[in-house]
């Protein structure tokens, strides 16, 4: 009998369950005598040994329900090489349950971090393979990550509703989108709802062009003003600062639970205009996977359980081109893909008016 190892690793999103699917009914049809061991709650399951054996049954029902039925949880990758608080060594506490369990392979489906974790482990000797979770889609090696699309349909979602009230008050709205280090889901998200400002950690904008940008609306009979912000935007100004300045500003300034309630502050401060801020927050990581996620993940997931029965390890299945091919996983490890503001979407946008608050 061959056994599997499976997690789900880091935050979750909508087609975890989809993509696991996809791994499992391959693999069931692939390979004889196949069984496949979850661990509960990400790596946790792998460092306490807390796993189930899985039934085919366990994915059956499961391609249109988000979450993921393993559950997971965070566990940092720079703690990994740390022992925890009863000295327990989590790499080799890692290493042990896959070799007790007599496992051919572990599958991982996770974000960055999970990635570099991922990444550790093949290089201590473990099978690996890997797959790409992440509203974010920042991750390096696929042009693409599961979850993206459907946190952006979330996100735009939001917008979309904000659309019509802010036109009823004629209020500056800003919608806060997940996102602290890239802008992907802000930049699809913001296009996709018709964002008029879209500020993202990329791109460090000015309050004054922000303002500009406003003012030209309203000038134009615009009544009303939206901006798609992400969790990580930032200003020229501060983007200026090491971490340590930065922290030492804000811990000297006013404070407000986000970017987006900080920026609202400083336009009615400049403007007087009324602002008001919605933070969609989990929810673009919640609800159902979307079609094209849903399909996304069928072929990832497919593409897993082909390296797997070859015995090609130490890859992540990956999207290049919408071509399903495999990744290394040095590769993809500490690498970040971030939104290039030179980009063409970034002239598109900006060519029908969309202003990034940067000129
Ligand atoms: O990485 C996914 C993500 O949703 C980010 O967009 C967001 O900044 C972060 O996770 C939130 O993390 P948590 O769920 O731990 O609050």
């Amino acid at each position: 009998m061959i056994r599997i190892g499976m997690l789900t690793s880091g935050g979750d999103c909508q087609s975890l369950n989809a993509t696991m699917r996809g791994v499992a009914k391959a693999l069931y049809r692939m390979m004889n005598d196949v069984e496949i061991v979850g661990f509960e709650d990400g790596y946790k399951g792998l460092i306490h040994a807390d796993y189930r054996i899985m039934k085919p049954e366990d994915f059956s029902g499961i391609l249109t329900k988000g979450g993921t039925i393993l559950g997971t949880s965070r566990q940092p990758f720079k703690l990994m090489r740390v022992p925890d608080e009863n000295g327990l060594d989590k790499v080799e506490a890692m290493k042990h349950t896959y070799r007790k369990l007599k496992l051919e392979c572990l599958v991982v489906l996770g974000g960055n971090g999970s990635q570099k974790t991922a990444n550790l482990l093949w290089e201590e000797g473990l099978n690996v393979v890997s797959l790409p979770k992440t509203i974010d889609n920042d991750l390096w090696g696929t042009d693409v990550t599961f979850g993206f699309q459907s946190a952006i349909n979330v996100a735009s979602n939001a917008i979309d509703c904000i659309h019509t009230t802010a036109a009823s008050h004629g209020r500056v709205f800003i919608v806060e989108v997940m996102g602290h280090k890239v802008g992907w889901l802000t930049l699809y998200a913001g296009i996709a709802g018709g964002a008029d400002i879209i500020l993202l950690p990329e791109i460090p904008y000015d309050l004054n062009v922000v303002i500009d940008a406003l003012k030209t609306r309203s000038k134009n009979g615009k009544k009303f003003s939206i901006l798609a912000v992400a969790e990580g935007a930032i200003s020229k100004e501060d983007a200026l600062l090491t971490k340590k300045e930065l922290k030492e500003k804000k811990k000297n300034g006013p404070v407000y639970p986000s970017v987006a309630y900080a920026i609202g502050a400083q336009i009615t401060e400049r403007t007087g205009q009324e602002v008001r801020v919605t933070v969609p927050g989990h929810m673009q990581r919640g609800g159902q996977p979307c079609a094209y996620d849903r399909v996304l993940s069928t072929r990832l997931g497919a593409e897993a359980a082909m390296l797997i029965k070859n015995k090609e390890y130490g890859y992540m299945a990956a999207v290049k081109n919408n071509e399903i091919v495999k990744t290394p996983l040095a590769e993809v490890a500490g690498k970040l893909k971030t939104v290039d503001p030179a980009s063409s979407i970034i002239m598109e946008a900006k060519m029908t008016g969309i202003s990034f608050g940067d000129e």
